[in-house]
């Protein structure tokens, strides 16, 4: 099969479409013929060499595809050869096959196309866990979302508000914030031309938030600690502006605050079967129904991926950039 290769030895690793082996499948697992897969961020790390698969995953950039299984392992019941299917992946998505474990499995709707099944798993997935079990997110409280336009945050945007909570958004440019507002958010702040904390505690006569989604960190992080309320929990998914700062633990005390640090990829195959099954139970009724969906940036075709990854690390993509596999 063909998939895209990071060339290592070369000066930036350009990505090159290539021959490479198939992937096997075990008895509980299906083989995926790939007809669309998305980026993630993660995808610029692990390309520079900075976040390496966990254990035991394919080394082929790529965190969740859509497609039509190929071909089903001994023990897989309830799924037939043809069958149009989603998933989060570990890697192994920038390929025209990947070995999926039945459990892992999300039915693609019929009205969708293979780009929508492909945008929704790694971000739908990464904001469900962290603002519904990481948080525990409830009905009336309100979130503050940073990077309200990234894949994660247009994501997190919509989930928020089906569940019926108040959300805030940081993004950097005006067309950003209109879209984060078209999907729900009721304030959305430029974070380049104004203090989203002095902002958001205007907009709450003087209150803070309840839960925030971070993936900003230390340059964040004094802010964020005294925007939150009492019980306020603030969950980190990554470090885009550094990872080390100073915490005034009497603020945390105070207010009993909950700080929370989390990641999806590394987490075990039960763990990430029932983030996806509770996921669907209380989310996929509004998928089915349109009131969510992926928000799609653009799309490439694959033998494009350079242009595509560079679109995302000049963050210039609103929502998913999704890769065509199958034209
Ligand atoms: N922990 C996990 O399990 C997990 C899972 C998935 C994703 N993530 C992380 O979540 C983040 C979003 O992922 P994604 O794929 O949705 O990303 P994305 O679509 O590439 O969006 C990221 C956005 O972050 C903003 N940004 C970049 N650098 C920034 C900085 N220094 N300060 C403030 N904002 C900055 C940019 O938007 P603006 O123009 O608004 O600045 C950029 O478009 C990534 O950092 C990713 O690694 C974590």
């Amino acid at each position: 099969m063909k998939a895209i290769v990071v060339q290592t030895e070369q000066e930036g690793h350009p990505l090159a479409w290539q021959d490479v082996p198939e992937p096997g499948y075990g008895p509980d697992e299906v083989l995926v013929k790939i007809h669309a897969t998305a980026l993630n961020r993660a995808d610029l790390f692990q390309r520079a060499g900075n976040y390496p698969p966990p254990p035991g995953a394919s080394e082929i950039l790529g965190l969740e595809m859509a497609g039509e299984i190929a071909a089903l392992g001994a023990e897989v019941t309830g799924w037939q050869v043809g069958d149009r299917v989603a998933a989060l992946l570990p890697g192994g998505g920038y390929a025209e096959l990947v070995n999926v474990p039945a459990g892992m499995l999300i039915p693609l709707p019929a009205a969708w196309t293979f780009e929508q099944g492909a945008a929704l798993p790694e971000v739908f997935l990464t904001a469900y866990v962290n603002l519904f079990m990481e948080a525990a997110l409830q009905p009336g409280e309100s979130v503050l979302v940073h990077g309200g336009a990234s894949g994660v945050g247009t994501a997190a945007i919509q989930l928020a508000r089906q569940a019926g909570c108040r959300v805030f958004v940081t993004a950097g440019t005006e067309q950003k914030l209109s879209v984060c507002q078209s999907l729900g958010a009721e304030l959305a702040i430029n974070y380049k031309t104004t203090d989203f904390a002095e902002q958001i505690r205007a907009h709450t006569q003087g209150g803070g938030v309840d839960v925030i989604l971070d993936m900003v960190g230390a340059g964040y992080l004094e802010r964020n600690i005294s925007l939150l309320n009492t019980r306020g929990r603030l969950v980190f998914i990554a470090t885009l502006s550094g990872a080390k700062a100073q915490i005034d633990i009497r603020q945390l005390m105070g207010r009993r605050l909950r700080l929370i640090g989390s990641v999806l990829r590394a987490r075990s195959l039960a763990e990430k079967v029932e983030i996806k099954d509770r996921f669907m139970a209380q989310f996929w009724k509004q998928f089915l129904d349109g009131t969510i969906r992926p928000v799609i940036d653009s799309v490439y075709p694959i033998r494009q991926a350079n242009q595509a990854q560079e679109k995302m690390a000049q963050n210039q993509n609103i929502g998913k950039i999704v890769l065509r596999v199958v034209d």
